[in-house]
């Protein structure tokens, strides 16, 4: 078959990003938005309610189809919800962008001193959420005869160097983990692992002026700091039919920083 360019296109999806209304100029906005144009409905969930309300609204505005849902991906029974408001509204899910993380609010004390209750809280969120996220939409994805989940992983998990880091690379285990369990129901489970980027909370926990970016700057092949946008093309990608045939992987967006054999 020759390829064509509309293997890109999400023209009929359904796609569920969750963390997507948190700060401002997020990640989960721009994939939010993005996936919007590439023709998928799309739904905005985020613990911050208000939030997830204003980057649906901005879809619907510019033509789009969204809604969006208050979810918290660390409760089971709220990730139920969020599913079946996705089927209630869309007839069904065909994508999940497990976005949603402490990141800002993770503890960054040292290992001696790290708090249990922080711990736990960490991998509730950024690890357990996803898994929880996932198997809430697993049922409709297969029953559509199949799906496409990416989790959002950190090139700070390589190599995992504090409670943020361990979590963000256990979470490449769980994509691995589902790639492989449920390949065979046609859905694909991929990571996209992004270097440092300008979103509001990135800027927040790396200032223009902190010696990390000088030391990102030596390390990157090209530029250190990327847009929120810069990471959207990879995962339509891993979303689209273009993409089918690509699970377990994890793709560095990072300017040539993290480079894996
Ligand atoms: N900004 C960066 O430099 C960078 C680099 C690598 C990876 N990442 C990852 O990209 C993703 C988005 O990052 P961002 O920079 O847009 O940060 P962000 O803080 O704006 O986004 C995280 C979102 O998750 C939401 N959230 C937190 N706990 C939640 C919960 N229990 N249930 C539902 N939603 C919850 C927040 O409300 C927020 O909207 C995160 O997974 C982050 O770890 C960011």
């Amino acid at each position: 078959m020759t390829f064509q360019l509309n293997q890109f296109s999400l023209e009929g999806k359904v796609a569920i990003v969750t963390g997507a209304g948190g700060r401002g100029n997020s990640i989960g906005r721009a994939y939010a938005l993005g996936l919007s144009n590439a023709g998928a409905k799309v739904v905005v969930a985020d613990l911050n309610a208000e939030g997830a309300q204003a980057v649906s609204g901005e879809i619907v505005q510019a033509g789009g189809e969204a809604i969006a849902v208050q979810v918290d991906v660390a409760n089971e029974s709220s990730t139920k919800a969020m599913a079946e408001s996705a089927i209630e509204t869309f007839g069904g899910i065909d994508i999940l962008i497990n976005n949603a993380a402490l990141m800002v609010d993770i503890s960054y004390d040292n290992f001696e001193t790290v708090s249990m209750d922080a711990w736990h809280k960490a991998f509730a969120v950024n690890l357990e959420g996803a898994l929880l996220c996932s198997r809430a939409v697993i049922p409709s994805m297969r029953e559509r005869g199949g799906g496409r989940i990416i989790n959002q992983t950190s090139g700070g998990a390589f190599p995992a160097s504090g409670l943020y880091g361990i979590t963000k690379l256990a979470l490449v285990g769980l994509t691995t983990s589902l790639a492989k369990q449920f390949g065979k129901d046609n859905i694909t489970c991929n990571a996209i692992a992004p270097g440092n980027v300008k979103s509001d909370a990135g800027k927040l926990l790396v200032p223009d002026d902190s010696p990390f970016i000088q030391f990102l700057e030596a390390s990157c092949a090209t530029r250190a700091r990327g847009e929120p946008e810069e990471l959207v093309g990879a995962a339509i990608l891993l979303c689209s039919d273009a993409g089918g045939w690509i699970t377990g992987q994890t793709i560095h967006i990072d300017g040539g920083w993290v480079m894996r054999p």
